[in-house]
């Protein structure tokens, strides 16, 4: 959630446009653009591994699924310019140190990719205070598995189809946000869930036009593959 209203630009997968996405470099490049990142979890041998795709060809020197991994070849594989697969608690720890180097508070976005993510991601965060989180999934069921472990902590339903069916899901989760691909975000839909009351983010935007669009429809914010190129939308909300 933005903690100051305006805007938000949020670094998707770290800031995968210009850096080897969802590794400790990428978030660190993030933050030099933005305040905020997303990132996917999956669990890979009981601790929670920070990649996206079930596989491990795309971004990795891997191959196979990323759930047959053992946690040591987590930190064995070559994730791009030598980075490894971090956990989550690496990158929340990157976080905190940013955030009091800053003096303010960051703005995580941790999205259950991976089923079974749920328990461990709602007992890493209860320890975390310096930043603000959102946990989102395009899985309700897993959303709702951490809903019951996890009473506060807002949660983004995200919606990659329209259903009308959004209402009921996002007030049965408890949640705050609205999450939709950019391919759905339309006015309209943006208006109706921001004018429930849910914050609304828009994936994935890598262009200056379409995010100032979004933001003039009243999105709260994008995620983005390119924080580089989003400079002084943060105060762009029409
Ligand atoms: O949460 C926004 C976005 O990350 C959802 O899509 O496939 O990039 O995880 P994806
Ligand atoms: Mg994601």
């Amino acid at each position: 959630m933005s903690s100051h209203g305006s805007f938000q630009i949020i670094g998707h997968r770290g800031a995968a446009g210009i850096a080897p996405e969802n590794t400790l470099t990428g978030f660190e490049i993030a933050l030099r653009y933005c305040d905020a990142v997303e990132l996917d979890v999956h669990l890979v041998d009981g601790v929670l591994a920070v990649i996206h795709d079930e596989r491990l060809e795309r971004t990795t020197d891997g191959e196979g699924f990323v759930r047959d991994l053992k946690r040591e070849q987590l930190a064995s594989l070559d994730a791009g310019d030598g980075q490894v697969i971090p956990r989550l608690d690496e990158v929340i720890e990157l976080l905190e140190r940013h955030a009091g180097l800053r003096q303010e508070k960051l703005f995580l976005n941790i999205e259950l990719k991976g089923p079974h993510t749920a328990p461990g991601v709602a007992s890493i965060i209860r320890e975390t205070k310096s930043l603000d989180l959102l946990v989102s999934s395009f899985n309700h069921g897993e959303l709702q598995d951490f809903r019951e472990l996890d009473g506060t902590t807002p949660v983004g339903v995200l919606y990659h189809r329209w259903r009308e069916s959004w209402r009921e899901t996002a007030s049965g989760l408890n949640a705050q946000a609205v999450n939709l691909s950019e391919r759905i975000a339309t006015s309209k839909r943006i208006r109706s869930i921001r004018d429930e009351g849910y914050a609304c983010y828009v994936y994935t935007v890598n262009d200056r036009e379409t995010a100032r669009r979004l933001a003039s429809f009243g999105a709260s914010g994008i995620f983005t593959d390119r924080p580089d190129l989003m400079g002084s939308l943060m105060e762009a909300r029409g």
